[in-house]
């Protein structure tokens, strides 16, 4: 089986110190911790209202991560600006709207195609891999690959949300999006909404590389320390 990598999110413990704008729990130690139990990959949003995750924080995590950084963002000027100065490994681009709860959808590429093959063009010239954070859709997969991507991330919430009685057809859909991305010559990447429980048939996508987990993750941690929390997501993933 393939070695899948787990990308840590750890937008929330910033959620949580911005609940009352104070110092902690500090998200910079929340990446050292997570590296501990085993992450391969810090993830973190930097979202454009700065609701979670602050500027000082990207720095600071960028500055001090022992593993790879991924930076999920909106295709901006702001924040290609800000990609190229803290140089991540990754760069995952997001759609954003600010009145969400947390990212919904996948990006649309076929109607932004310009403007992402700019940011894309941009980031790499800068050293930077691009993801596309996509619905389980074809088309956009064709697009990401077009526009120069290296990886997609394939959104899994549609999964992770669905019942018992449409989840197989939600798993499907990533099944075959995962294989299209291969086919295309992407990377293929996953997330959102996934925990200890729904992970299991995720894990079994041959084409999948790499998985990005947050809430799951971040929700453990407060019961059991996120190095704890990190191992035993690691445990689930290698199995
Ligand atoms: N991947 C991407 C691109 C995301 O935007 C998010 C949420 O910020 C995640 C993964 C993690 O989702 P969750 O917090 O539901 O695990």
């Amino acid at each position: 089986m393939n070695r899948i990598r787990l990308g840590v999110n750890i937008d929330h413990v910033a959620t949580l110190r911005e609940a009352r704008k104070t110092t902690e729990p500090d998200p910079v130690a929340a990446a050292m911790m997570a590296e501990m139990g085993g992450a391969d990959q810090i993830t973190f949003h930097l979202r454009e209202d700065r609701r979670h995750f602050q500027n000082r924080d990207a720095r600071l995590v960028s500055e001090t991560a022992q593993t790879l950084v991924n930076l999920e963002m909106a295709a901006t000027p702001e924040m290609q600006e800000i990609a190229l100065a803290l140089h991540p490994d990754a760069v995952t681009l997001v759609p954003e709207r600010r009145e969400e709860v947390t990212t919904e959808g996948g990006l649309d590429l076929v109607r932004g195609f310009e403007k992402f093959a700019g940011v894309v063009k941009a980031l790499g010239e800068g050293s930077i891999k691009t993801s596309a954070f996509v619905g389980p859709d074809k088309e956009q997969i064709k697009a990401a690959s077009r526009i120069g991507f290296n990886a997609v991330e394939i959104h899994t919430g549609e999964y992770a949300n669905a019942t018992r009685t449409n989840r197989d057809a939600a798993l499907k859909r990533i099944v075959e999006a995962a294989a299209a991305g291969a086919k295309y010559g992407l990377h293929v990447h996953a997330g959102h909404g996934l925990t200890y429980h729904n992970i299991h048939p995720i894990v079994r996508i041959e084409q999948i590389e790499e998985l990005n987990i947050g809430h799951s993750i971040i929700s453990r941690a407060v019961f059991v320390g996120i190095e704890n929390a990190v191992r035993e997501m690691v445990e689930l993933i290698r199995r």
